[in-house]
């Protein structure tokens, strides 16, 4: 398959462009986020998004089968030979009736997205296959990140399976432990900085700037080319209809970023006609974009986002010595390194944000549980959020929304046990003690 693309910069006044093959994070002259762009007019983009689902047919080849590289046309910045995959993507859109009625919805108006179901258990291997057979087609040999957990154990994964060197850079006791255990077992060299994501978010460009370390967090415009596959996973389960809202938690603001730019993109080229709206939710122990877009008015601006602004609010984080705090240790980041990206997401997709708090969370994630498809608290954020967005009567009761359930139950198992051992919460459902009896267990099932 043909590839061409190059890298520009998201500044309106910097716009710098650079080749594909060049090993960036950041513009080199402004500092700014890049994107990566196409040539459109001189690539073999299909006429139909139908034209994708046609695959199916040839998935004994395994780019065909992932559920990335399925839509490689609309990521054709990397030729065959380079594209790493271990057959991520094979993911559920689940329609929930059953949570759609309790939230007074319409019984068909709610969709689950499930990105649990990925190889390291989480929607960060949309990502990763894109940085890796970048890395690849670039030569790298060692990569590294910092993480809140997800991205680690999915980089341990695939930096395993191509052969590069894996350095993980995580926050002092702020990793679940599913997550962590997959990194140590993937064999990932496990950095524990005396700080926390924002630190090692910090620490990692640095350290990938001395030591010419490639870097796989969502900086690197080429993994979040595998992430616009989310969405269009999403379109195709819906038989290429766009749903009237997509929701997904906020945190280092990568997946939100993507989606937009996924959704720019499928207007551009004429494969859809309208663009859904995206509502981004913070826990409110974590609410940066939200207090920014909500509260201090940052707007895209035609790409000239307010960089005073921004650089005020940070200043007043770190006047407070403010820490971002939350049970959705996943998006646990006040200083989300896509910000700018995900503020041209909300205008290209007319987005809302809001804030909600560890106990709306932990409920919500109790009810998403109960109607069959589990998720980490990160990921209960979207119901969460719903919730509120449905009573405000942003989200009309008859709209179809798809929600993005970004990691597995069993990444934070202890977030999970803690909450259902809370006899006092609503959807609490904690075992119940009995002798090793037949009679007694016999009598307590018949109650
Ligand atoms: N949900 C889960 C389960 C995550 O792991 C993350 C991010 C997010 C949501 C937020 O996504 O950054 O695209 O806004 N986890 C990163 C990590 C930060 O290091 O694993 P985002």
């Amino acid at each position: 398959m043909k590839a061409q693309a190059y890298q520009k910069c998201i500044n309106f006044r910097c716009g710098a462009e650079f080749d594909r093959m060049d090993v960036l994070f950041e513009c080199p002259r402004c500092g700014d986020l890049l994107d990566v762009r196409y040539p459109w007019d001189k690539l073999p983009v299909p006429g139909s998004l139908g034209e994708f689902s046609n695959k199916w047919s040839s998935r004994h080849n395994r780019l065909d089968f992932s559920g990335v590289w399925r839509f490689g046309e609309l990521l054709p910045f990397c030729e065959e030979p380079h594209r790493v995959t271990i057959g991520e993507g094979q993911t559920v859109l689940q329609q929930n009736c059953g949570l759609a009625a309790e939230l007074g919805m319409r019984p068909d108006g709610l969709y689950l997205q499930y990105e649990g179901l990925n190889p390291s258990g989480s929607f960060k291997d949309n990502g990763m296959t894109a940085a890796y057979s970048h890395a690849m087609m670039v030569g790298a040999t060692a990569s590294a990140c910092a993480s809140t957990g997800n991205t680690s154990a999915s980089m341990a994964l695939y930096s395993h399976s191509c052969g590069l060197k894996a350095t993980v850079f995580i926050g002092e006791g702020k990793i679940a432990f599913g997550k962590l255990s997959q990194a140590m077992d993937y064999g990932a060299y496990t950095l524990q900085i005396a700080g926390d994501f924002d630190d090692c978010m910090g620490q990692v460009q640095d350290v990938c700037r001395k030591l010419k370390i490639y870097l796989v967090n969502s900086l690197n415009p080429f993994r979040l080319e595998g992430q616009k596959t989310i969405m269009f996973r999403i379109l195709e389960q819906l038989g290429w209809q766009v749903p009237d809202w997509i929701i997904v938690p906020g945190g280092n603001l990568g997946n939100s970023s993507a989606f937009g730019k996924a959704f720019a993109e499928l207007k551009e080229l004429g494969l859809i006609e309208r663009i859904p709206r995206l509502a981004i939710v913070n826990a409110a122990g974590a609410n940066t974009l939200t207090e920014l877009v909500n509260d201090r008015g940052l707007r895209w601006n035609g790409g000239q986002v307010d960089q005073e602004l921004i650089a005020d609010y940070y200043a007043d984080l770190d006047a407070r010595q403010y820490r971002a705090n939350t049970i959705a240790s996943a998006i646990e980041i006040s200083r989300p390194v896509n910000l700018k990206k995900c503020i041209r997401a909300l205008e290209v997709c007319d987005g809302v944000v809001l804030a909600v708090t560890d106990e709306e969370i932990l409920d919500a994630k109790a009810q998403i549980g109960k109607y069959g498809l589990g998720c980490e608290p990160a990921s209960a954020a979207t119901i969460a959020g719903l919730k509120h967005l449905l009573a405000d009567e942003v989200v009309g009761k008859d709209q179809r929304v798809a929600c993005v359930l970004t990691g597995h139950l069993l990444k934070d198992p202890n977030a999970t046990v803690n909450y259902h051992s809370q006899m006092q919460r609503p959807f609490s459902n904690p075992p119940v003690q009995v002798p090793n009896d037949l009679d007694r267990i016999i009598d307590l099932m018949k109650a």
